[in-house]
């Protein structure tokens, strides 16, 4: 009798190892990392709902940061608390705002690491919002000039890349102008093309402390149950002069990372974001799942879907089962 025998491919770990379709580098993988405005540079707080996450004080980063390029870390993203928040969000663009001297920081440490930024407002608004406010309303168009400016204090610090997350319309192209005009043409930008109004943000708000002081983030992240939408999304991104795209989050969204590696040529990064991290962390801590197994499951998928870069908590740790 013949019948397919697939597990003639699976017999051993050298047969299974030639017949692998998907592999993780360590070069696929970008660890975020909060850094705190403080008086303490070596001030470190662990983030409760995200275990094994912290925020950092300046010269506590930058020890972090090493002992993470000593196991192979290639790429980092920076989120910035600072002391103070206003309605407008100013420390975004300080020259001297903790984002900025964060960047400085790690770039005279380490010439080599890929720093990128994350370019949005409501870690430094005291509404909360990720644009201006008025009323209730999060207006688009005033925003998106202190986004510019945002990017540009970044690209001034030394960043290799900024990647916009607010979800204002025209903020690439108006991040791509203010790159320009400031000498930054060869800076790329990372664009949060097709970010969702998702409840996986959860963890991420205590960590920046960030949550929205009134409504919701849906007049301007996207409805989950929207596919085409997407795809306007990155289009718009694109002509606007986005270098690459980002899906976030990333597990419920598979199917869109299929959808969009299919319809762009531009490299695709997914964020498997703070409340992915956190469920993971949940299960494993109780023995209901094998941490390593599960993680790995994950980024493989993500990987396997379309994704050629992953933002995820779990950077770190992989490389160290990497070694
Ligand atoms: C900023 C931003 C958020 C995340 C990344 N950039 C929060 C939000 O949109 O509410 C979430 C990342 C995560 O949950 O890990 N706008």
């Amino acid at each position: 009798m013949t019948f397919f025998r697939g597990r003639r491919l699976r017999r051993t770990p050298t047969i299974r190892g030639l017949v692998q379709e998907t592999r993780l580098n360590r070069q696929d993988l970008i660890q975020p990392y909060f850094v705190m405005e403080t008086d303490d540079p070596y001030f470190i707080k662990p983030i409760s709902a995200m275990p094994g996450q912290n925020q950092f004080g300046l010269a506590k980063l930058v020890e972090r940061v090493g002992r993470a390029m000593d196991q192979g870390l290639f790429a980092c993203i920076l989120f910035g608390i600072p002391k103070t928040k206003d309605s407008s969000g100013s420390q975004a663009w300080a020259e001297s705002g903790i984002t900025q001297r964060a960047v400085a920081a790690l770039k005279r440490s380490y010439p080599d690491l890929c720093v990128i930024t994350d370019v949005c407002l409501c870690e430094y608004t005291s509404h909360g919002h990720c644009g201006l406010v008025s009323g209730q309303e999060v207006l688009n168009d005033p925003t998106l000039e202190l986004l510019a400016k945002t990017a540009l204090s970044h690209a001034r610090a030394g960043a290799d890349m900024v990647a916009p997350s607010d979800m204002m319309d025209g903020r690439v192209g108006a991040v791509r102008a203010a790159l320009d005009s400031g000498g930054f043409m060869d800076l790329p930008i990372l664009s949060y093309a097709v970010k969702y109004a998702s409840g996986f943000y959860g963890p991420f708000r205590e960590a920046a402390e960030s949550p929205p002081q009134f409504g919701d983030r849906k007049t301007y992240q996207m409805d989950p149950a929207n596919r085409l939408e997407a795809f306007r999304e990155v289009r718009a991104d694109v002509e606007e002069g986005a270098d690459l795209l980002m899906v976030k989050p990333a597990l419920p969204y598979l199917d869109i990372l299929r959808d969009l590696r299919e319809a762009t040529d531009l490299p695709l990064a997914a964020y498997q974001v703070s409340g992915e991290y956190a469920m993971i962390k949940a299960a494993a801590q109780n023995g209901w799942i094998d941490e390593q197994t599960v993680v790995l499951e994950t980024l493989t998928g993500i990987k396997r879907a379309g994704a050629d870069l992953i933002l995820t908590y779990f950077a770190e740790q992989v490389l160290g089962w990497m070694q």
